[in-house]
């Protein structure tokens, strides 16, 4: 069944064994604004995140707190749904792994996929063994011998840095050795699955190297779900976890409309450490269940603060909920999709932050509004001055350029968030942002006022409604500050989804701005941020 116009769109579910830092923030944020502006588009939206809450890790960390782990659990998860209310996100769901829908769902994943058998094979996917290995309780990871190298004090660490310790124990396996050529086939059939390219390479180059089976149970614990039918062995948390995307969707209720709409997810965003579980073991999972995997696995990068690796024991870790408080949030939502091309790693600097504020949204943006608004609060009356695209002359008009730049920003638009490139959507915006500002000085509606004053009001016309424009289409990366600027020009809270531009080559339409419409007294949207550490030192 062809679904489209439904959206589903996925976080990692988050360990609670952590606080919420920036690199959670930053993969939920790029899910928000994109799941907003298919939302504005006029798409069925379903953006989903939530919290990781089994594990040894977890166990762990639940012990050295002194609690029983669902106590543990209960407090820390809840930081995690703070984070939305701090960031402005805006998921439709919130997935515990602790929660009954889950369980169940795990559960079911496991019976159909021991139910099938391993490609041209006679025998299931998952069999009975002993896991002798090792394990990173840090990554919740297994680990070959040869993937392992000597860290710092001279003992065995993984590929993250995590240290290892050597599990002997009986397990369940998963055959992931019998999925290679069914995952190569899947890739190649699907170019679009993972991205960037980068990661794409490396995922095939993994899987060509060869698969060795899973271990997908553990039995030294217990905080976890029970396998069916052996509840001794606990399922391997990252089988657990992956899950967490079908149980939102319905499963194992496949006679749910929102498992019709939804499955198979459109894209799961992860962090690139976490792309082999989502490229590599979860396809083959759910192709194992007989069910269909999602469309796109987008791995992006990691933060470093002031050139830093972020850690606990660094004690760098930036708190959003700090940044939001010193920068606001529109300009912390700017910033982190802006400042580095999405998908590569990038530095949070206390002077780049305040750089892009400055002179990316003061000057420019704010810039831009606050010229044109306060002009039209002087000499029109506070009123939207009158515009008429067949009398006025408005051939002689550069803003009349950047207001057609503006009407075709969206197209561009559509194609660049279909590909997550977040900050390549705000470059092309910010094209028309400078091109406007030049547009209305060369016009300069300031000279106009005594010469010509209805050329004047055509100027700061088109000036609005480009305005209109751009507020519109960069709603969903910084959503309070974009909504002042559409109050300002009188813009009605239903007017502002994208069915309200138009990229048709015409000055004006049925949503264009109205001449006469009484607005509100300007002020900036985007006040210049001064940097007391700077200013203390000059
Ligand atoms: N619980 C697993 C995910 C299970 S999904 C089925 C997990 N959780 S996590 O809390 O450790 O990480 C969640 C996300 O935060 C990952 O995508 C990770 O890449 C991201 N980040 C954690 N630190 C980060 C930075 N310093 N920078 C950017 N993102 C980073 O993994």
């Amino acid at each position: 069944m062809t679904r489209p116009s439904a959206y589903y769109i996925t976080t990692p579910i988050y360990y609670v064994n952590d606080l919420p830092h920036i690199g959670h923030a930053y993969t939920t944020l790029a899910c928000d604004v994109l799941a907003r502006f298919m939302r504005a588009d006029g798409h069925d939206v379903m953006f989903l995140t939530g919290t990781d809450e089994h594990g040894q890790k977890v166990e762990k960390s639940a012990s050295a707190a002194g609690v029983e782990p669902m106590a543990f659990v209960d407090s820390v998860s809840e930081r995690f749904r703070d984070l939305a209310g701090v960031m402005g996100f805006t998921n439709d769901d919130f997935i515990r792994t602790t929660e009954p829908r889950h369980i169940s769902s795990c559960q079911e994943i496991w019976r159909r996929i021991a139910a099938n058998n391993a490609p041209d094979s006679t025998e299931s996917n998952i069999y009975l063994g002993k896991y002798d290995g090792w394990y990173s309780v840090r990554d919740e990871a297994f680990y070959a011998e040869s993937e392992l190298t000597k860290g710092a004090d001279g003992v065995k660490v993984a590929p993250s840095g995590a240290p290892v310790e050597w599990v002997e124990e009986p397990s369940y396996f998963f055959r992931l050795s019998a999925w290679q050529e069914p995952l190569l086939k899947f890739y190649e059939d699907n170019p679009d699955f993972i991205a960037p390219d980068s990661r794409r390479n490396e995922v095939i180059s993994f899987v060509r190297s060869g698969l060795l089976d899973l271990s997908i149970s553990r039995t030294s614990f217990s905080w976890g779900v029970p396998v069916p039918d052996d509840p001794k062995h606990i399922m391997y948390v990252w089988l657990d976890a992956l899950t967490n995307y079908i149980t939102a969707a319905g499963f194992p209720d496949e006679s749910k409309p929102s498992w019709e709409t939804y499955w198979p997810a459109d894209l799961h965003m992860v962090g690139k450490d976490i792309v082999r579980f989502h490229a590599v073991y979860w396809p083959a999972f759910l192709m194992a269940a007989g069910l269909a995997p999602p469309k796109r696995v987008y791995a992006h990068g990691w933060w470093t603060n002031e050139g830093q690796k972020i850690s606990k024991s660094l004690g760098n870790v930036i708190d959003p909920l700090e940044m939001v408080e010193q920068y606001g949030l529109d300009a912390v939502r700017y910033f982190l999709l802006r400042e580095v091309p999405f998908g590569n790693d990038g530095d949070f600097s206390r002077r780049s932050m305040v750089g892009r504020i400055n002179s990316d949204l003061a000057n420019d943006l704010g810039n831009l509004a606050q010229r044109t608004l306060s002009m039209i609060a002087k000499n029109c009356d506070g009123q939207l001055p009158s515009f008429d695209a067949a009398t006025a002359p408005d051939a002689d008009f550069a803003s009349r350029e950047s207001l057609l730049a503006a009407r075709g920003l969206i197209s561009g638009l559509r194609d660049i968030m279909g590909r997550q490139s977040f900050h390549e959507a705000l470059e092309l915006v910010w094209t028309v942002v400078r091109d406007a500002n030049r547009t209305i000085d060369a016009d300069a509606p300031w000279k106009l006022r005594k010469t010509d004053p209805e050329a004047m009001k055509a100027v700061l016309w088109l000036q609005a409604e480009t305005i209109r424009h751009i507020a519109i289409v960069l709603r969903p990366f910084m959503p309070t500050a974009m909504d002042a600027m559409l109050d300002q020009l009188g813009v009605g809270t239903e007017a502002r989804e994208f069915s309200c531009l138009s990229s048709v080559g015409e000055l004006t339409d049925e949503h264009s701005l109205v001449p006469g419409t009484a607005l509100p007294k300007p002020s900036p949207v985007f006040p210049r941020y001064v940097d007391e550490e700077e200013e203390e030192g000059a």
